[in-house]
């Protein structure tokens, strides 16, 4: 019913262009797995190799552990999801679900049956004889979810598909989609540019640089270990600082800055190469007295209100910016625009590290 996906060691080039750059990730059969990364990084260049609208340059992919290397894209139990959903206008609901089950002959009578399954399973009972115009958009690709699962794919792909939708629908139809996952037990392969959709709904996370797999891991890992400079600032926001690493002892190093000696996390992979702290705001504490460590003198210059925090900017004495977060959970003094405080943060909270991996 679902299917692990690996890929060993695959690129992709266009022309002299690759696209995708030694990508090696092994997908577990009923995993919600994301990719990851801003646009033009190569992820529907994945799916559409997964797929089998191309193939791959070098390197294999196997699906429920079997070369898929010339299998077209018919011939492969995958099911692909767009933004542009493509349903059918002139069919009721049921219909457009039903239509890859007509093409292998299934007779009206179960046709209907099985529509009528999927749209309790998309959370959509009695839509079946409406038509397309009469739905809303996360209607509609609730609709064009069911019609994928109609001919029970063991893997799903889905790239951006809620990208055309508004904030709120977004959001709901994350839970939503997360919720259809599990009750199916389909492998998912989820593509987005979108962080919060991808550390909401994904068991694990790809994270994509110029088509590179930067990290993998669960969406927990990622925010607080990103393992390098490209994984920290794509998701989530940081203070970065320039400086220079010293050695090292118990995963801690000293950091040469021009706002005076900090210290970090830093990881053995990161040892000896360029490195740059960061730290995110929420770590980031203000206070009238220098910290124990990792103490920088500021000026506070942006107080706004952001509802469940606060978000203070300031800037140190060489005119960097350090951003902060304060809770609004009412025990916390809101700084007054000028005040003169400290800036820090735990050596545990902050990390040393590389800039991203590149195209080599
Ligand atoms: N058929 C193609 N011919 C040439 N270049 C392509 C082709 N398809 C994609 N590319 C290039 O490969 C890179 C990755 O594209 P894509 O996988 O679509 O990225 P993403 O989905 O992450 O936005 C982009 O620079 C894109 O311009
Ligand atoms: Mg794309």
């Amino acid at each position: 019913m679902s299917a692990g996906i690996q890929l060993d060691d695959v690129c992709c080039d266009f022309g002299s262009f690759r696209a995708v750059d030694h990508a090696t990730v092994d997908i577990k059969p009923g995993e919600f797995f994301s990719f990851l990364g801003p646009s033009g990084c190569g992820k529907t260049t994945i799916l559409r190799m997964i797929s089998g609208f191309i193939e791959p340059t070098s390197g294999v992919i196997r699906i429920g552990g079997q070369d898929v290397k010339g299998k077209r894209p018919n011939q492969r139990p995958t099911a692909l999801i767009f933004q542009n959903l493509a349903l059918f206008p002139l069919m009721p609901i049921w219909e457009n679900i039903a239509f890859g089950l007509e093409m292998r002959g299934v007779d009206k009578a179960a046709r209907r049956a099985k529509a009528e399954e999927l749209l309790r399973l998309v959370d959509l009972p009695g839509a079946a004889d409406k038509m397309v115009s009469q739905l809303s958009g996360g209607q509609k690709q609730r609709v064009a979810i069911a019609r994928a699962l109609a001919v029970e794919p063991s893997v799903m792909l889905l790239d951006e598909p809620l990208s055309a939708l508004d904030l709120k629908l977004r959001q709901h139809m994350r839970a939503e989609l997360r919720a259809i996952q599990k009750r199916t037990g389909v492998t998912f392969i989820y593509i987005t540019h979108d962080q919060g959709e991808a550390l909401a709904m994904s068991d694990r996370v790809g994270v994509m640089s110029q088509g590179r797999i930067q990290q993998i891991a669960d969406p927990r890992e990622i925010y607080n270990n990103p393992v390098n400079g490209f994984v920290a600032s794509f998701v989530g926001e940081n203070n970065i600082i320039d400086g220079t690493a010293g050695p090292a002892a118990g995963g801690l190093a000293g950091f040469d800055t021009a706002l005076g000696g900090l210290r970090a996390r830093i990881s053995p992979e990161a040892l000896g190469r360029p490195v740059k702290l960061y730290v995110r705001p929420e770590h980031t504490i203000l206070t009238e007295a220098p910290g124990p460590e990792n103490a920088v003198p500021v000026t506070v210059t942006e107080v706004s209100f952001e509802g469940a925090f606060i978000s203070v900017l300031t800037q140190t004495e060489t005119g960097k910016v350090l951003a902060a977060e304060i809770r609004n959970d009412g025990s916390a003094t809101v700084p007054a625009i000028g005040a003169k405080l400290y800036a820090s943060f735990s050596a545990e909270r902050a990390a040393l590290l590389p800039d991203a991996t590149v195209r080599g």
